[in-house]
């Protein structure tokens, strides 16, 4: 995707929401209710948008949800795009470009994962400080555009301190304990064996899943201010003698996501009052 089809999907948008986004939303597997939340919302399906990839997903298809999280701007994804579903990293990262067209400065991204770390448990909240990019892939493979980023990006504070550091007081304050740790991101979709989780785990990792470091990368490529939430939804395989399925991780999500909201409704106060104007 160019420069103009960013512009042509961000156009779209800007023509049904007059208000300028400052936060972008990424939600994850089960955590999607957040944009329900949203008032005044402007709710777009992915499949008007110009550019955006055709749907997959089983279930509602993804939408864009425009409006007010507890009285800040946001742009929130409700589902993304998945590089296991077949989508291009091109497409899989698209939405990143675009809501950055609109105007928003930083990005949370949530997912769920799979607890690598043996002092998680699920239903723990992880605040991701730093990534590993097991793909094997890399969505800026290509030529660079130089008017939406630099060839060769950094990457040594791909998770903002500053963010993490208010994130952390801010779980302080309403009384939510989160873990902090590396998350790795597989392709998927089929879960990870025992034996390659307890290689992750000496690589450095401390959850797993198959989404985020796509949107991360694209995201401080094009120079965004980046949080990431992880919701830890199962324990990784072979940790617990049992069988991983997707009913686990919808259950678990399903179970934190109140304290899930209320957390990330307390965080765009604080960072849209801590971000320069
Ligand atoms: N592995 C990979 N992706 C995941 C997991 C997991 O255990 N849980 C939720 N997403």
């Amino acid at each position: 995707m160019n420069h103009e089809q960013n512009m042509r999907a961000a156009n779209f948008i800007s023509e049904k929401c007059f208000e300028t986004p400052k936060i972008g939303l990424i939600l994850g597997s089960g955590l999607g209710v957040l944009a329900d939340d949203i008032q005044n919302a402007v709710k777009i399906s992915y499949s008007d948008i110009p550019g955006f990839p055709e749907s997959t997903v089983e279930g509602h298809a993804g939408q864009l949800v425009l409006g007010k999280l507890n009285g800040v701007m946001v742009a929130a994804m409700q589902g993304r795009f998945h590089f296991y579903e077949g989508y291009t990293m091109d497409k899989v990262t698209f939405p990143v470009r675009v809501m950055k067209e609109l105007g928003i400065e930083t990005l949370i991204v949530t997912n769920a994962a799979g607890g690598i770390n043996e002092s998680f448990e699920p239903g723990d909240l992880m605040l991701i400080s730093d990534h590993i990019n097991n793909t094997g892939t890399n969505p800026l493979i290509g030529l660079n555009d130089d008017n939406l980023g630099v060839r060769f990006p950094d990457l040594s504070e791909a998770y903002s301190k500053r963010l993490r550091l208010l994130a952390k007081n801010t779980a302080g304050r309403i009384g939510l304990s989160v873990k902090e740790g590396v998350y790795v991101a597989n392709t998927g979709p089929s879960y990870e064996t025992p034996a390659e989780i307890r290689m992750l785990r000496v690589m450095g990792g401390d959850a797993v899943g198959m989404s985020t470091v796509p949107e991360v990368i694209v995201a401080k490529h094009a120079n965004l201010e980046v949080l990431g939430i992880s919701c830890i939804s199962n324990m990784a395989a072979g940790i617990l003698d049992q069988p991983l399925s997707h009913d686990e991780v919808i259950e678990t999500t399903e179970k934190v996501k109140n304290s899930f909201l209320q957390y990330v409704k307390e965080l765009v106060v604080e960072i849209h009052s801590t971000t320069k104007q």
